[in-house]
């Protein structure tokens, strides 16, 4: 069994508690993409795990793997092992597989994403996590791979061949060209390369070996359908594909082989950072929703902008995943809020429009059309069926699912494991 898990939003829909609450029932659990922008969070018996490269298995027993298309800072992940470690989840190398193509994010990708950053006028609103520079890199043929970080001597070579094109670059753009030369990070980097030398795997052998042995392997995404550096809103986007094709193109498994694809769909949307968003509430139902839904980023703390739920946003990443169920979150959030809308279609220059513009210039100019419903005051974060969902709350999910057309799985009403049902 294949299961792909993908964000169908701007991210942070949730999909570190569903991977984790699914978890039990796989044997590998992989990341295909991203790097440390992205932060899933696990809550279980009141105990938060913040996990930024950590497939969001670990509390299980599966095996987890990172994957060739992945971006990863050592750095953080050494930081995310030893606080595993000191909660008494040991993460070693029969647990964790690093593959060996890995692009290794450097601490001159943080520099210059920061730099490029900080000179753009019209601003993205990066995490600075050196993200986008680790992939240009990757497509450029100047990253330093898993393999080569594992080996001291060919990590030194592949530094030497690179330090005056990125000194000359960090140079260029305002910053201080010593970073290449800096012998302190280099030896954190080499005693790094050490430490993770025994995890290195081959992601692709495994995940096919695995499937072809009958066993179950779950895909988890980062980031969100949104944020795609192909189909999302340029260039508001992260620099990898969050669909759930890549999953396949990212982990070396052919499209045959997937069974399901799980799409997170969060019961309103958020987005961190710049770039548009047609529902975004700039009023005190915005901030009543913030609060409520504790929408502050995972992995920079800036606070998640709000707004309702958009069904033609929803409708296109159901056309871009192939979803074949879908897991709403966050519906305790909306208690207490009258009315409640949805965004059933757009309105541009005088047209209604079912489904978004695929320029986001004109998405940016998008104006909603609303259908309300009528809301509900009661908590649901113990309810744990649809039979006792209060009746407006219940409308509003059968509503959602007969607009989305998709059958609904799990409905998530708090950020608990046991908070969730299945419909
Ligand atoms: P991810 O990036 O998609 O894994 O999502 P994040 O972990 O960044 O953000 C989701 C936030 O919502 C986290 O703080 C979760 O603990 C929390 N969460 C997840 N599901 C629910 C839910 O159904 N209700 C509430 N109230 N919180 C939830
Ligand atoms: P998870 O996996 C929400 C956003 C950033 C910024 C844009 C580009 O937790 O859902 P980057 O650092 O990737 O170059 O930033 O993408 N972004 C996310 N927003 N959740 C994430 O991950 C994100 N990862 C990146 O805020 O707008
Ligand atoms: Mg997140």
């Amino acid at each position: 069994m294949f299961t792909i898990i993908t964000g169908s939003q701007f991210g942070d829909e949730g999909k570190g508690k569903i991977v984790d609450l699914m978890a039990g029932e796989y044997d590998l659990i992989v990341r295909f993409q991203g790097g440390d922008n992205a932060g899933h969070t696990v809550v279980v018996n009141g105990k938060k795990y913040k996990l930024h490269l950590t497939p969001s298995g670990v509390l299980y027993d599966a095996r987890l793997l990172i994957g060739p298309g992945t971006v990863m800072n050592p750095q953080t992940l050494a930081r995310e092992l030893d606080t595993l470690a000191e909660d008494g989840t040991m993460v070693d190398e029969k647990k964790l597989g690093i593959d060996a193509k890995t692009s290794i994010i450097m601490p001159y990708h943080v520099e210059l994403d920061s730099l490029r950053e900080s000179a753009r006028t019209e601003k993205i609103g990066t995490t600075k996590r050196g993200i986008g520079y680790a992939y240009i890199d990757k497509v450029a043929r100047d990253e330093v791979q898993m393999a080569d970080l594992a080996d001291e001597a060919r990590l030194r070579k592949r530094l030497e061949d690179l330090k005056e094109q990125k000194a000359a670059q960090i140079k260029s753009m305002g910053g201080d060209p010593h970073i290449m030369e800096d012998e302190t990070w280099i030896k954190q980097y080499i005693e790094l390369g050490r430490r993770f030398a025994p995890y290195v795997a081959d992601v692709s052998h495994e995940v096919n070996t695995a499937l072809d042995a009958g066993k179950n392997v779950l895909a988890e995404g980062a980031q969100g359908a949104f944020l795609d550096v192909i189909h999302g809103t340029q260039k508001f986007v992260t620099s990898s594909s969050c669909i759930a094709g890549s999953a396949c193109a990212n982990l070396g498994v052919g499209p045959t082989k997937v069974d399901e694809v799980l799409g997170i769909v969060k019961a309103y949307i958020t987005r961190v950072g710049e770039g548009p968003l047609p529902t975004e509430l700039l009023d005190s139902t915005g901030e009543q929703i913030q609060k409520a839904g504790g929408e502050f980023g995972t992995t920079t703390g800036r606070p998640r902008r709000c707004g309702w739920f958009d069904l033609p946003l929803a409708k296109k990443s159901i056309a871009l995943n192939g979803y074949t169920h879908i897991a709403l979150t966050k519906l305790d959030v909306l208690s207490g809020i009258y009315p409640l809308r949805i965004c059933v279609a757009y309105e541009l220059d005088g047209v209604r429009m079912e489904y978004p513009p695929e320029s986001t210039f004109d998405l940016a100019r998008c104006k909603p059309v609303y259908e309300d419903l009528t809301g509900w005051d009661e908590d649901l974060t113990a309810i744990l069926s649809m039979d006792t969902l209060p009746p407006s709350a219940r409308e509003y999910v059968d509503r959602l699912e007969s607009l989305l057309r998709v059958p609904f799985k799990y409905i998530s009403v708090g950020p608990g494991r046991e908070q969730t049902f299945i419909k």
